[in-house]
């Protein structure tokens, strides 16, 4: 059966306390409305209708070209929002299904169990529902004595006795498409001057149309986000996911308690991570790497068998067996070739180190191309703004740059020269030879 779906992310979300509109509120790195289209994707013929209203340009941009969006001018309720699609979905499928963007930790599975349920079942519509001791303000499930849905009575409307229902209402559904689109209208204003989806269940009893409930075994699943509290609840969650799905694929995580690891990382086999470590963005690790502890690395690409200890990498790249920390700091653009080591308090920004380069100790090296096996001494600055704009320093292989060289950019330093301990280098400095002072001045040439 042909299956579309609706994804609803029209609400503020006032409970958050936010400027931000829920459906963009990070979780695990990504906008939490992602995760639902994650799940989505793949279960439907065509992209999923997203329902957008507040802050809609913003979510609109958050969605991209995964769904298409429609925008619900006023949120008059869940059932007002699906209504919205219905010009772009109606006579399109056998199947609707309507996903909420609060619950983003409904996995795929569920939700094609939940598309197979109504498959099964010639009534309006199935949904997902989960027997929980705390109704985290959830809609209360009524059943019939045939098993089947009753009435969704919402948490604000209950009587005291209906409180205590613990089956509650996760916001999934799985509808057929005809019966949908010809019953929404139908939907009563409620007292809160809102068309709850909700009501549709007494509109589908009416008719003699039966409604079924798929009870989710997984209540960590059933996490909604109302709150800031509850968005903390669902990152742990997430995280202990992801990284249980690392260690199954052969990582090490010391202390998962501590690793973060946001869902678009990937990491190689034999690869151990140590506590308080953080791995964000588009980053990929390579195999047998040791990572922390007490590390972020974001957007980077790290090779096989590298060494990041106590450090700060954002959209650098690593190739293999490169060693650095504790306290190295690598910017955007850093770029450090097979084997270079760098020790402590070295920062390195928009600059490539060749193979084997060594930088030990308090360096700065940026907008600079450095050759292999270059040494660069304790304390070497390349000095590359001149208060307008960054000049480039080139160093080439073999050079052996003294303790405390300040290298005044624009600047090339040639194979196999050497700069003395102090020295500020202002110009070009010729193949094998060696300056010394301030400014620096040749003394000698090595060959
Ligand atoms: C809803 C259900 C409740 C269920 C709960 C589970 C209704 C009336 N109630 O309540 O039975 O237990 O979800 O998560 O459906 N939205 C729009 N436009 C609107 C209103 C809401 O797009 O006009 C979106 C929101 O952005 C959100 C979702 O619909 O993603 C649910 O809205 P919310 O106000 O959070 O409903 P709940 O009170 O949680
Ligand atoms: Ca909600």
């Amino acid at each position: 059966m042909k299956t579309t779906a609706v994804l609803l992310a029209a609400g503020k979300g006032t409970r958050m306390r936010s400027r931000t509109p829920k459906a963009l509120h990070p979780l695990g790195g990504l906008p939490m409305l992602r995760h639902s289209l994650e799940a989505l994707a793949g279960l439907t013929s065509a992209p999923p209708v997203v329902v957008i209203g507040h802050g809609a340009e913003a979510v609109q941009a958050a969605v991209g070209a995964s769904a298409r969006c429609v925008v619900q001018a006023e949120q008059l309720g869940t059932g007002h929002a699906v209504m919205q699609a219905a010009e772009i979905l109606a006579g399109q499928s056998d199947l609707v299904l309507v996903a909420q963007a609060d619950m983003p930790l409904i996995r795929a599975a569920t939700y094609q169990r939940l598309i197979e349920t109504q498959q099964a079942n010639p009534g309006a519509f199935s949904m997902l529902t989960v027997i929980a001791e705390d109704p985290r303000g959830f809609g209360r499930i009524l059943r019939k004595p045939d098993g089947s849905v009753q009435a969704i009575i919402e948490d604000h409307e209950a009587a005291p006795e209906q409180k205590a229902i613990r089956e509650l209402n996760v916001g999934g559904y799985c509808f057929n498409a005809a019966w949908l689109w010809a019953s929404l209208e139908r939907i009563p204003l409620s007292a809160k001057g809102e068309y709850y989806l909700t009501d549709l269940v007494r509109i589908a009893n009416d008719e003699g149309m039966a409604v079924q409930a798929l009870v989710m075994d997984d209540p960590q699943e059933t996490i909604g986000i109302n709150t800031r509290v509850h968005l903390a609840e669902a990152e742990a969650i997430l995280r202990a996911r992801i990284n249980r799905a690392w260690m199954e694929a052969g990582v090490t995580l010391v202390d998962p308690a501590t690793t973060y690891i946001e869902s678009g990382v990937r990491i190689g086999a034999d690869t151990v991570i140590h506590p308080s470590t953080s791995l964000r963005g588009q980053t990929v690790i390579g195999a047998e790497c040791v990572i922390g502890p007490n590390t972020l690395i974001a957007d980077s690409q790290v090779g096989d068998a590298c060494t990041i200890l106590a450090s700060v990498v954002e959209s650098a790249r690593l190739e293999r067996r490169v060693e650095i920390g504790p306290y190295a700091h690598l910017r955007k653009g850093a770029h450090l070739a097979e084997g270079v080591h760098m020790g402590n308090f070295g920062e390195v920004k928009n600059a490539y180190l060749g193979p084997g380069v060594k930088m030990g100790h308090f360096s700065y090296i940026g907008d600079a191309t450095i050759g292999r096996d270059v040494n660069i001494g304790a304390g070497t600055i390349t000095a590359n703004y001149d208060g307008e704009k960054k000049n480039h320093t080139e160093i080439d292989e073999g050079a052996f740059i003294g303790s405390d060289t300040m290298l005044v950019a624009p600047l090339r330093i040639g194979k196999r020269a050497r700069t003395g301990a102090g020295s500020v280098v202002t110009k070009d400095v010729p193949d094998d030879t060696v300056v010394v002072g301030i400014p620096a001045r040749a003394i000698r040439k090595l060959k």
